[in-house]
């Protein structure tokens, strides 16, 4: 009897996309293992995937660009290396001026009082 809460299994080999689905620089999406993943190619015809979720606030890393060696994510703009998926580039002045943007600060009693002007 088959059984939806069937675990997955890892460490085995799926097909994700056709070949010729991932080429250029444009980035591809797939789905696998309940996985969102962003897919490309080098520069150098290497493929690379990845959790298709920025680690600094989740927003998919496909809706940024890719330049053929790294993926830029569109919000904040910290860039990855397509393969090892490391963080090569953090923005933070990008960071830093949208956090002083979007939050007030304010001194009440012995609290930081914090609110969003937005
Ligand atoms: S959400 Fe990607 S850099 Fe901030």
């Amino acid at each position: 009897m088959a059984s939806d809460s069937a675990p997955w299994l890892y460490g085995f080999w799926y097909p994700a996309l056709r070949s010729d689905q991932v080429r250029g620089d444009a980035m591809a999406t797939a789905m696998l293992l309940g996985i969102p993943l962003v897919l490309g190619r080098k520069r150098t015809g290497e493929a690379f995937a990845m959790r298709d979720a920025c680690p600094h606030r989740g927003i998919p890393l496909s809706y940024g660009h890719f330049d053929g060696e790294q993926v830029q994510c569109s919000y904040h703009g910290w860039c990855f290396e397509a393969k090892s998926g490391q963080c090569r580039e953090m923005r933070e002045h990008i960071f830093f001026a949208e956090s002083r943007h979007a939050w007030n600060r304010r001194q009440i009693g012995g609290q930081l009082g914090l609110s969003s002007s937005a």
